[in-house]
């Protein structure tokens, strides 16, 4: 029997966390709509719904909103060691080594105990330090002094203000990201959330199973998709390209970065909110071309390959707009996707079993091993 090449089609396993409904396009998290979750919370709410099941009351936001805000610093060490990376790290891997070291100097994780409520934990100071790490190891590897969060602020406009090294409080600005964070949420047996379970499922603790997904995320097939999509753009360089861009790739048989989806077939349901947000931006700052090359780019794949956008598309446009550095897009998807990440790692290490498929070996066979000097 020959397996299916990239497990397409496979069942993996259970989950209560979300639902990816291909016969609408539609997306689920622990029940709830994406689109009326955008609508209706914030990305912190989200956290906590991913996290424990189901929506908080305004008593547990508090007290959630409370531990975030007081738990954003990191050790004063991880900001040595980031001044001694090399300034060409990528800030994916200065992130995954700044989740390896948040691990390290958690004690109690030392101890290595993956109960519910020691995975709770873990995952909650993660959610509060990774902006801090995304934006600061960014920052140092710039030569730029590191900023210290802001806990007066909510999860978003801080984070926004760190990345952009200013307050940023501009209510359109801050909702584009929490909604972006929300829609970046979580998104079933994807590819990193699967590295995240097989790493978890040895019983390795938390952080090394964030590692392992943060790993997984920064490849252009998967969450690398948003920052390429900028870099295209920016190739492509003005509307009137994008139609000869998007038909030479086509003929060429090259991926166009952010169309596309494994499970979606036509379209996928995350676009429309951050579309509408970004366009929102674009009248703001009088700066459409992005749209407008994106535009062009989404008809001729339409029309040509009946291939649609995925949330990286449009998600890029916005990100840009709102004046975040380009290799910041899939550290700030992996701000938002610890959350899935990590409610995975709960379901996973609540009912575990050692995750090891087989394979069919299809090599050479009975094949007798000559002495050195005859080997030619
Ligand atoms: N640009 C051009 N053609 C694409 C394409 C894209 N982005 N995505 C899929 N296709 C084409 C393939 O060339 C293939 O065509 P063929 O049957 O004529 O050979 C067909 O669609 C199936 O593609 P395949 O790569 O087998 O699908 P997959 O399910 O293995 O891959 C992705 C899914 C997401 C990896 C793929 O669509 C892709 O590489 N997209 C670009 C990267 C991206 O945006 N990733 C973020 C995903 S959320």
């Amino acid at each position: 029997m020959r397996a299916n090449r990239g497990l397409a089609g496979l069942i993996a396993g259970d989950t209560t966390i979300s639902k990816v409904d291909v016969s609408t396009n539609s997306l689920w998290y622990r029940g709830y709509d994406i689109n009326e979750l955008c609508a209706k919370t914030s990305f912190l709410e989200v956290a906590y719904l991913l996290l424990n099941e189901d929506l908080p009351t305004s008593k547990q936001l508090t007290e959630f909103e409370a531990f975030e805000r007081s738990n954003r610093g990191i050790p004063k060490a991880m900001y040595t060691a980031f001044e001694n990376m090399p300034t060409h790290a990528h800030p994916m891997d200065l992130l995954k080594i700044g989740v390896s070291m948040l691990g390290s100097f958690d004690e109690e994780n030392s101890l290595g105990s993956n109960t519910h409520e020691q995975n709770l934990r873990k995952a909650m100071l993660l959610l509060s330090k990774m902006p801090t790490v995304v934006a600061n190891s960014y920052r140092i590897s710039k030569g730029q002094p590191p900023v210290e969060p802001d806990s007066e602020l909510s999860y978003s406009e801080n984070f926004l203000s760190m990345i952009l090294g200013k307050k940023t409080n501009d209510p359109l600005s801050v909702k584009t990201l929490d909604n972006s964070l929300i829609l970046y949420a979580e998104h079933g047996y994807n590819a990193s959330t699967f590295s995240a379970r097989v790493t978890a499922a040895t019983l390795s603790d938390l952080y090394n199973a964030v590692s392992s997904a943060i790993g997984t995320l920064k490849g252009p097939l998967h969450g690398g998709a948003n920052e390429q999509v900028m870099y295209m753009l920016q190739e492509i360089e003005s509307p009137e390209r994008a139609k000869q861009y998007t038909l030479n790739k086509i003929h060429n048989k090259e991926k166009i970065m952010g169309f596309g989806h494994r499970l979606y077939r036509t379209g996928d349901s995350r676009t429309a909110v951050i579309k509408n947000l970004g366009e929102q931006l674009a009248e703001q700052t009088g700066i459409t071309k992005w749209h407008e090359i994106s535009r062009i780019m989404e008809e001729t794949m339409i029309a040509e390959k009946k291939i649609y956008p995925n949330l990286d598309f449009p998600a890029a446009t916005a990100y840009y707009l709102l004046g975040i550095p380009i290799e910041l897009y899939t550290p700030i998807f992996a701000a938002s996707r610890i959350t899935g990440w990590a409610a995975h790692i709960l379901e996973q290490h609540d009912d575990n079993r050692l995750i090891r498929p087989g394979c069919e070996y299809v090599g050479p066979t009975s094949r007798k091993v000559k002495p050195i000097s005859e080997r030619l």
